[in-house]
């Protein structure tokens, strides 16, 4: 097993290693690379949907995919695999979600009390241009905050949206509501503890409807917009331009991930698997 890393902040390309056939010594350098670059990449894997189940098993208990925007599930006997396509079916209907345009930087389902751990996405059909996948260090993006943005969020939280995914589509089930106080979501600490390093991650989630608890709404549009464009520069991202085979692991506690738009004319077909979280953010705590 080989690992290369991908920039200076964020990601490493793992070589030689096969997720279908993994060994444990194998799988435990995967969790270390993770924990260091808090993303990884895996080229030329082969992997049916009950082998990207077993791969992603290995970090803990699965999720069940959300319903699509589609309404329906993606893989028939298999309730953790989430389709991600702009691909329509014979009937012209979509076979998954998030369509080809572009996916806003977000953390996966940070609306929820306990957001999922780890995300994987597993190329089988990809676009000849655009539609590239780009993660950011959360932990970077901390430590480089100016001194005085730091002390002013260190006892904050953020209420992240639970109205809008980040295609910009209605979730299924939730009344549409663009008052950012108002709508639904779950607070969360501006500044988390990893739970399996410590460092301290900036944890914003997303960037619409998003709210400050306890401030005026002009206030915590400022106060966001300053921390969005902070976290969101490209110096802290890595930008993957795929290849089908490919797999892109992510740890969503210690970074969020964006999405190129592409040609809606062309293909893309992503499976993808999320790992159930382990518990809600945590604040640090000082010692
Ligand atoms: C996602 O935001 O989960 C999907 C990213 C992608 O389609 O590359």
């Amino acid at each position: 097993m080989r690992i290369r890393t991908l920039t200076d902040t964020v990601g490493a390309e793992i070589e030689g290693v096969r997720l279908d056939r993994l060994d444990d010594a194998s799988f435990d350098g995967i969790r270390a690379a993770l924990d260091r670059h808090g993303g990884v990449l895996f080229r030329d894997q082969s992997l049916e949907p009950a082998d990207l189940v077993a791969f992603s098993r290995r970090f803990g208990e699965l999720d069940h995919a959300p319903v699509m925007e589609n309404g329906r599930t993606a893989v028939e006997g298999l309730p953790e695999i989430y389709i991600v396509s702009n691909v329509l079916d014979a009937q012209g209907r979509p076979i998954g979600s998030l369509g080809a345009g572009e996916a806003v930087w977000h953390t996966d389902m940070s609306y929820l009390e306990n957001p999922p751990d780890f995300s994987m996405l597993y190329a089988l059909e990809v676009p000849a241009s655009g539609g590239d996948t780009w993660l950011s260090s959360m932990a970077a993006a901390h430590d480089d905050l100016p001194g005085e943005l730091r002390e002013q969020i260190a006892d904050l939280s953020i209420k992240h949206d639970g109205t809008f995914n980040s295609g910009g589509y209605l979730r299924q089930g939730v009344r549409e509501d663009t008052n950012p106080a108002t709508s639904v979501g779950q607070p969360h600490p501006v500044i988390c503890a990893h739970p399996r390093t410590g460092r301290p991650v900036l944890y914003l989630g997303r960037r619409r409807n998003a709210y400050v608890m306890g401030l005026e709404l002009e206030a915590s549009e400022t106060l966001l917009d300053r921390l969005w464009e902070h976290a969101t520069r490209p110096e802290l991202a890595y930008a993957h331009r795929w290849r089908p085979g490919d797999l892109l692991l992510w740890d969503n506690r210690a970074t969020m991930h964006r999405r190129d738009p592409f040609d809606p004319a062309a293909r893309r077909v992503m499976r993808r698997t999320q790992i159930r979280g382990h518990g809600a953010p945590r604040p640090v705590v000082e010692t």
